[in-house]
């Protein structure tokens, strides 16, 4: 795999490998993650043009545990500011010549158009609406761990679909392995149309008890026209996850950041379902896994072996 833009690109064993590989780099009862050097003498760049706590810090994790260079760029307080293009951007620091560029920005589908202006392997830490493959890749790997096979498992995804790649990658992600995906929420904020991509629609939460895995999404109040969204406390009062709604064999996620008292109750964000930062944790071993993949898959397929400690 050269590039990852999409969860559409992926096929279920491809899915699969890359959470075996990143299962190979948590060892121990404790899911300790050793450093390897598999990737010593690669150069990895993180460009990012909107803000994120989980997606970079975990991909500056998981190159330096791969033994990878890496470099963090943010367009704030760069030459983005002074008026610089995102093409000229990505031409001048691909003059580093890095081996990826891990990228993230407000527009769809730039991923997959900066690819064709550098030679580095780009991976998609989210474009604008279009996709977030890797937080599908994390979820689907922590769901491995929470509810094992996902063959049949129902999965709700409720809350502002319309605003989410993360909505669009982890129905094609968890459709892919086999899961019922159905999203819920108002009609405002649920896409037209989306009925194609094979999941129910629903606008109430009364059947949520069928659900196994309950997928909570941020209410993306920065991307939205706020003429014709629900307020915030009367998405609450109708659709937020508390623990009259969550049943105590449901799992519980969120891609963060959570809206506490919004979309989420802070009682379940605490609650033992709640898988959220498990997530996280997995966010670096599915990361050092993609990373691998797009640099090193290619030409080693046997999991990387740790270093020698000194
Ligand atoms: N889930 C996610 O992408 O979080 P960040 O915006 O904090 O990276």
């Amino acid at each position: 795999m050269k590039h990852l833009l999409s969860i559409e690109d992926l096929d279920r064993a491809t899915i699969e490998r890359i959470c075996d590989r990143a299962a190979s780099f948590a060892t121990g009862a404790d899911r300790e993650i050793k450093k390897v050097p598999a990737l010593r003498g690669h150069t990895v760049l993180n460009l990012f043009y909107e803000a994120s706590t989980r997606t970079r810090s975990s991909f500056e994790l998981a190159a330096k545990r791969l033994s990878a260079d890496v470099v963090n760029f943010a367009a704030s307080g760069s030459s983005v500011e002074k008026g610089e293009s995102l093409k000229d951007t990505v031409l001048t620091l691909s003059a580093h010549r890095p081996d990826a560029i891990v990228i993230r920005t407000p527009w769809a589908g730039s991923a997959e158009l900066i690819s064709g202006w550098t030679d580095a392997a780009i991976v998609n830490a989210g474009d604008g609406k279009h996709e977030h493959p890797t937080q599908a890749l994390l979820d689907v790997y922590t769901l491995r761990h929470r509810v094992g096979d996902l063959a049949g498992a129902k999965i709700w995804i409720v809350g502002d679909v319309l605003h989410s790649r993360v909505a669009r990658s982890n129905i094609l992600a968890f459709q892919k392995m086999g899961a019922e995906v159905t999203v819920c929420g108002p009609p405002t904020l649920i896409p037209r149309g989306i009925e194609a991509m094979g999941c129910e629609v629903r606008y109430t939460l009364d059947d949520l008890p069928d659900a196994d895995v309950v997928y909570a999404l941020r209410m993306q109040n920065e991307r939205m026209d706020q003429a014709w969204i629900p307020s915030l406390r009367e998405y609450a009062t109708v659709y937020q996850i508390n623990d009259r709604r969550l049943l105590p064999r449901q799992v519980l996620m969120h891609p963060g950041p959570v809206n506490r008292g919004v979309e989420l109750s802070g009682g379940v964000v605490d609650s033992p379902q709640a898988a959220i930062l498990e997530q996280v944790q997995a966010g670096v071993v599915v990361r050092m896994a993609v990373l691998y993949e797009v640099l090193a898959g290619a030409r080693a397929s046997a999991p990387a072996t740790p270093e020698p400690q000194p």
